[in-house]
């Protein structure tokens, strides 16, 4: 809690006044991707210009240079660039021969991508609930949820922090299913020291521009240990086509743009000091937020996040603490306050996957998966991006801080 919110909350007769008066105002966005940009763009000027003057501007060697690195990086033996994180999941799924009839478990707290693709190859989506403390997939309650038609397990690691990889994959060994790992938020992340996409028979990666490696358009990357999915895979990157033009089954345009591929190439040697800048603010707001009613990330003593988000999480119906002045109480409120202040933040997910209109035929109803619906209403995401300055980081602490102190006049 800030100086002044203490002072406030005592409130006794011979505590000395302070009125620090509200932060002075300033700008500071969910994310600033021009701030990156700004570092690396004669770097990034000059790679796209040798894809342009190559005229390689689909697959070709920067594809595969950025194929071997984030093998690499991710301790895994292959990769395939692919066009989307959506995509990468949706070549697993089809590569795996998950189909009608077929049911693949996951988490309803997720981007839709995750649940969409299991549809769009005409599987039907089982969702388990979450564990409060990480958002991610309760392997608790996996069990219960397969049946005879189960084929695989989708995990999702969230915010950039794995899923408890050991009791999934253990229970997807006991019933023979594959595990499609979603690490879309979490590339490098690790659980007991192994890396997002490294443990289940496959992983996926998203280098929408948001992500902490993030591309200048869609792109996306699978990694996997088996040399036979990859090369299926691979074929089916390419509408089933080997050779050219000869179709041994049907796949999908899937392909990586060079111009992706190269971008990514810049970017990818500033990952790890980008992703600990994002820790070390993590844990600056931490420590500032240690006594308030927002409630920090959680993460597994197993793990260290890579934090895409840093999300907290303001539990509905609790008052704020004795003698401070506003009485506001839920997350919605915080996050106008935020708004109104010039915090960017944003709500991931404010409807779990089982609640969604399209999905309605799946029979899902509201209380059906309590956590998930819980964190719904009451998660937030705050800025964590590399670039934030001390002084915005400061700001972002003396906001939130202060909206449960009343500083807002
Ligand atoms: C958890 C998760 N899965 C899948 C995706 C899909 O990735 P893309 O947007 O690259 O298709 C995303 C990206 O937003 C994601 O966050």
């Amino acid at each position: 809690m800030s100086q002044h919110a203490t002072n406030a909350a005592r409130g006794s007769a011979n505590a000395i006044k302070v009125v620090l008066g509200p932060p002075t105002k300033m700008s500071v966005p969910l994310l600033d991707l021009k701030a990156q940009y700004a570092a690396i763009k004669d770097e990034v000027w000059l790679a796209v210009r040798q894809v342009l003057e190559s005229q390689r501007c689909i697959g070709g060697p920067k594809v595969a240079e950025l194929e071997e690195q984030v093998a690499a990086v991710s301790d895994c033996k292959f990769a395939l660039g692919v066009s989307s994180g959506t995509d990468a999941l949706l070549n697993c799924l089809m590569t795996l021969d998950i189909g009608p009839g077929d049911e693949v478990i996951t988490t309803p707290f997720t981007f839709f991508a995750t649940a969409g693709s299991i549809v769009r190859v005409g599987a039907g989506p089982v969702f388990v609930d979450i564990d409060p403390k990480t958002y991610n997939i309760d392997p608790a309650l996996i069990a219960e949820a397969i049946t005879e038609k189960t084929k695989a397990i989708m995990p999702v690691h969230l915010f950039g922090q794995m899923a408890d990889m050991d009791p999934i994959m253990e229970v997807a060994q006991r019933y023979g299913l594959a595990v499609i790992e979603d690490a879309a938020q979490s590339i490098t992340g690790t659980y007991k020291g192994k890396k997002a996409g490294s443990i289940g028979t496959a992983g996926c990666f998203s280098f929408f521009p948001s992500k902490n490696l993030g591309g200048a358009g869609d792109a996306g990357c699978i990694v996997t240990n088996d040399e036979q999915l990859y090369n299926r895979m691979k074929v089916m990157r390419n509408h089933g086509a080997s050779p050219k033009y000869y179709h041994k089954f049907v796949g999908g345009n899937f392909r990586l743009d060079a111009i992706q591929a190269a971008i990514l190439l810049v970017k990818l040697p500033y990952l790890d000091s980008w992703c600990e800048a994002r820790r070390q603010t993590a844990s600056y707001y931490d420590e500032k937020f240690k006594n308030t009613v927002v409630q920090t990330p959680f993460i597994n003593p197993d793990c260290v996040s890579v934090y895409n988000q840093y999300v907290v999480r303001v539990p509905a119906g609790r008052r704020p603490p004795q003698g401070v002045l506003r009485t506001a109480d839920n997350r919605d409120e915080l996050a106008a306050y935020l708004k109104e202040k010039g915090v960017g933040c944003g709500i991931y997910y404010p409807l779990p996957m089982h609640l969604q209109e399209c999905f309605e035929y799946l029979g899902y109803k509201a209380g059906d998966l309590p956590e998930s619906e819980r964190a719904a209403k009451e998660v937030l995401a705050i800025p964590v991006y590399p670039e934030l300055t001390d002084q915005m980081k400061d700001y972002v602490v003396d906001t939130v801080t202060a909206f449960w102190c009343g500083d807002d006049s």
